[in-house]
C-alpha cells in the first residue's frame, strides 16, 4: 500500500475510538496476538514519526506499516529468528544488552506486549521455536500475572529512558478476562513521563469476540483494548506511576471511619451482634491505636447507626443488623 492510501484512509480516523475491522496487508495474522497494521500506521501518522522503534515485535506488523510508509524501523522480539530484517532478537529484561541505536533517534516507540497469563496464546514452542531452551522462561507470555506486568512495565521504562525528548511512546495492551478473574493491563501500566492521551481500539473477530456466556452474567463481553500515549517531557526528568497492589484488613486500616469499620464487623459476624463481639473482632487492630477509647467509640458509632436506621437494638448491649 503507498502511503498516501495510507495517509487518505486514516483521514476517516478522528477521534480517540479506533476501529479498523480490517488489519491490512501487514504482519502475519496467523501469528497469535497480531495486532492491526492500522494502528502502529495511524500513530505514525499522527506524530509525523520519521523513525519508529519497536519493542514485542512480533510477526511484522510495524515493520511492514513503516517500510510502506517511508519510515525507518528499529525492533525486537524474543524470538530468535524474527521474521524480518529490522528485527532482532533479544530479550527487553536482559538489562546487560543495550537496546539498539534506533530506539535512541526515535520519534516513536510501539509496545504491543505479550497479555501475561491468556491461557490460550502462546510464542515460545508455538509461534517460534525455541532454539536453545531458555526462552521459554523468559516469554513474558507465560508468566503469571504479577510477574509478567513487572516485566511489561521494565520494558515501558527501558524503551522511555532510551527514547529523545519529545518523543512518544505508544503501548496497546489488553484488558482481560481470563480464568474467570478480571485484570486491567491499563491500570497496572507504568506511565514515565507525562499521558499524553489514552484512546480505545475496538477488537473485530476476536476469539473472545465469538464466545457467548449461557445465562445472566454481571460480566459484558470484552469488545476493546486500550492504548496509552506517553510524551517525553524533558531531557533527566524520570516521573514515573508504577501501580503497586495494597491489601490489608479494613480493621487495619487508619483512613477507614468507625462507621465503615463498625459496620464492616457487624456485616461479618455470623451470630449475634453484641458490644463483645465487637470489641472481640477489633482488638489488637490497628485502628484501636488511633483512639485510646475505642471501646467507647465503638459504642458511641453503634448508638449513631442505631439513630440512622442501619442497625436495631434488640436487646442491652444486643443489636442486629436492618435488612437492606
Ligand atoms: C502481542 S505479541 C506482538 C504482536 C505484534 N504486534 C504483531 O502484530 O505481530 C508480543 C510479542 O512479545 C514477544 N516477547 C515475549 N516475551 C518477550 C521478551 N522477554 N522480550 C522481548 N519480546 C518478548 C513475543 O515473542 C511476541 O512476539
Amino acid at each position: 500500500m503507498t502511503r498516501e492510501d495510507i495517509i487518505k484512509e486514516l483521514g476517516k480516523h478522528t477521534d480517540t475510538v479506533l476501529s479498523f475491522p480490517n488489519r491490512g496487508p501487514w504482519g502475519d495474522s496467523r501469528y497469535r496476538g497480531n495486532c492491526s497494521g492500522w494502528i502502529p500506521a495511524y500513530f505514525i501518522n499522527k506524530y509525523n514519526a520519521a523513525s519508529v522503534a519497536e519493542v514485542f515485535a512480533g510477526s511484522g506488523t510495524t515493520y511492514d506499516v513503516c517500510m510502506d510508509m517511508g519510515v525507518s524501523y528499529t525492533g525486537l522480539d524474543l524470538n530468535p529468528n524474527p521474521p524480518r530484517p529490522g528485527i532482532i532478537s533479544m530479550d527487553i529484561m536482559d538489562d546487560s544488552i543495550e537496546l539498539p541505536d534506533g530506539f535512541y533517534s526515535a520519534d516513536m516507540v510501539f509496545l504491543h506486549p505479550p497479555y501475561p497469563s491468556i491461557n490460550d496464546i502462546r510464542y515460545a514452542n508455538s509461534m517460534w521455536k525455541d532454539t536453545d531452551g531458555t526462552r521459554m522462561s523468559r516469554d513474558i507470555q507465560e508468566m503469571p500475572w504479577e510477574e509478567g506486568m513487572r516485566c511489561v512495565n521494565h520494558a515501558v521504562l527501558r524503551a522511555y529512558n532510551a527514547m529523545p525528548t519529545g518523543a512518544y511512546e505508544v503501548c496497546l495492551v489488553g484488558e482481560i478476562r481470563s480464568k474467570g478473574q478480571y485484570r486491567s493491563m491499563m491500570q497496572n501500566l507504568a506511565i514515565p513521563g507525562i499521558l499524553h492521551q489514552t484512546f480505545i481500539k475496538l477488537q473485530h473477530n476476536t476469539v473472545s469476540g465469538s464466545r457467548t456466556y449461557s445465562g445472566r452474567s454481571d460480566y459484558a463481553l470484552t469488545g476493546h483494548e486500550m492504548i496509552a500515549v506517553i510524551k517525553k517531557p524533558s531531557g533527566y526528568e524520570l516521573a514515573y506511576v508504577m501501580p503497586k497492589k495494597y491489601s490489608m484488613d479494613i480493621r487495619d486500616c487508619t483512613m477507614a471511619t468507625w462507621k465503615d469499620v463498625v459496620m464492616s464487623i457487624a456485616r461479618n459476624t455470623k451470630g449475634e451482634i453484641t458490644t463483645e463481639v465487637l470489641y472481640n473482632a477489633i482488638e489488637g487492630h490497628k485502628k484501636t491505636q488511633t483512639n485510646a477509647n475505642w471501646k467507647a467509640k465503638i459504642r458511641q458509632t453503634l448508638q449513631y447507626l442505631e439513630k440512622a436506621g442501619l442497625i436495631n437494638r434488640t436487646s442491652l448491649g444486643r443489636y442486629a443488623l436492618v435488612a437492606a
